[in-house]
């Protein structure tokens, strides 16, 4: 019979509603507490979810103390993550928290040191990671077909007008979604960051106050060359939230459109200008590879590691990788220069 595990939420906002609902499928999980500076949204969200014997307070340490839950869901905005974070962990929590991992590089490392130190989980939101699509390509990548890695190239763009927060936001393309892109350029290539040189602007006509746009240069271990061209305020012909990829290997290229379209081609002569290429299929995941996707998946992950004593994916000592990724091209375009990425 499974642990039954008790989970304080933090963070009552729009994003919370997708945690609760993946929480509400899992059998032996109970929200035994919600947690929000703004008391009403709280209430809402309990109120939402017929939540009716939780505890719901302002004050993080307060319900910490008297719940005694095994695991602090973070929902709050990323400034937060680091108080929110290192509260729990000192309670001896287990955290899943929100992407991103920190505001800054700093915090993040703290933030690090504070889980291994208290030898609990700390792991992060990476919702996209836990899709089939890029499971089975990241799976058919990793079997060499077409050989070592040698490019990876990705295009995001999309006119999204929210509203909100993120109108009046700094580096909003970068900071708020850049994360999961990069992300998942680590996933597809199975490489680390290296150095980046990022251009960043607000193009004429952007409804954004700051850095709607952005087309970065990394460098990548194993001598892998990723570049990421992206936009939040490109009308018409959008791509996919997952982006449009090509990566190309010593022994072929693919593409895949980041939903359901993959395209795989291999030599299969090996003289002549332009070689004959033969198609190869790439297996997306099966529901029984990954019964559960998108944030009930990484929460479904993250439990079992609780249970189990395994690291999940985004466990956050990783996860850091991807946030330099974010920092240091953040860092590149203020500069105007190339820079390391020191993880
Ligand atoms: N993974 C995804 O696909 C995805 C999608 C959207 C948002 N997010 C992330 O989720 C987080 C929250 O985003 P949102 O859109 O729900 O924002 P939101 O503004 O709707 O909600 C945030 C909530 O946190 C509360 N809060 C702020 N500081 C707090 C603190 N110190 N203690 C307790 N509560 C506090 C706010 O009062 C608010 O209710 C962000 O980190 C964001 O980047 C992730």
């Amino acid at each position: 019979m499974e642990k039954l595990l008790k989970a304080v939420l933090v963070g009552c906002g729009s994003i919370s509603h997708a945690w609760l609902n993946a929480a509400k499928a899992e059998a032996n999980l109970e929200i035994v507490g919600l947690v929000d500076i703004n008391i009403d949204a709280a209430h809402k969200l309990a109120e939402a979810f017929e939540l009716v014997e939780v505890e719901i307070g302002t004050e993080l340490q307060k319900i910490l103390q008297s719940n005694k839950p095994d695991i602090v869901f973070d929902c709050t905005v990323p400034e937060a993550h680091v108080s929110v974070t290192l509260a729990a962990l000192a309670h001896g929590c287990h955290v899943l928290g929100e992407k991103p991992l920190a505001d800054s590089m700093e915090n993040a490392r703290k933030m690090v040191e504070a889980a291994a130190k208290a030898g609990k989980l700390y792991a992060v939101m990476q919702n996209r990671r836990y899709a089939r699509q890029i499971k089975g390509l990241a799976t058919f990548l990793r079997s060499g077909a077409i050989g070592n890695i040698t490019t990876v190239n990705c295009d995001f763009y999309i006119g999204a007008h929210f509203g909100g927060f993120r109108d009046e936001m700094a580096h909003v393309l970068l900071l708020d979604m850049a994360i999961h892109t990069l992300d998942a350029a680590r996933l597809i290539s199975g490489a680390d960051p290296v150095s980046v040189f990022c251009k960043e602007w607000n193009p004429r006509g952007s409804w954004y106050a700051h850095g709607a746009s952005a087309i970065a240069l990394f460098e990548m271990t194993r001598d892998i060359v990723f570049t990421y061209r992206g936009s939040w305020c490109a009308e018409g012909i959008n791509t996919t939230w997952e982006s449009d990829w090509r990566i190309i290997g010593d022994k072929g290229s693919v593409i895949w459109d980041g939903g359901d379209h993959f395209k795989a081609q291999t030599p299969v002569e090996d003289s002549g200008f332009i070689r004959k290429c033969d198609d190869l299929e790439i297996p997306v995941w099966t529901e029984n590879e990954m019964p559960k996707t998108g944030h009930a998946g990484a929460l479904r992950e993250f439990l079992e590691c609780v249970r189990t004593g395994r690291t999940p994916e985004t466990v956050a000592s990783d996860n850091i990788k991807s946030l330099a990724m974010v920092f240091g091209a953040i860092e590149s375009a203020d500069a105007g220069k190339r820079v390391e990425i020191l993880g």
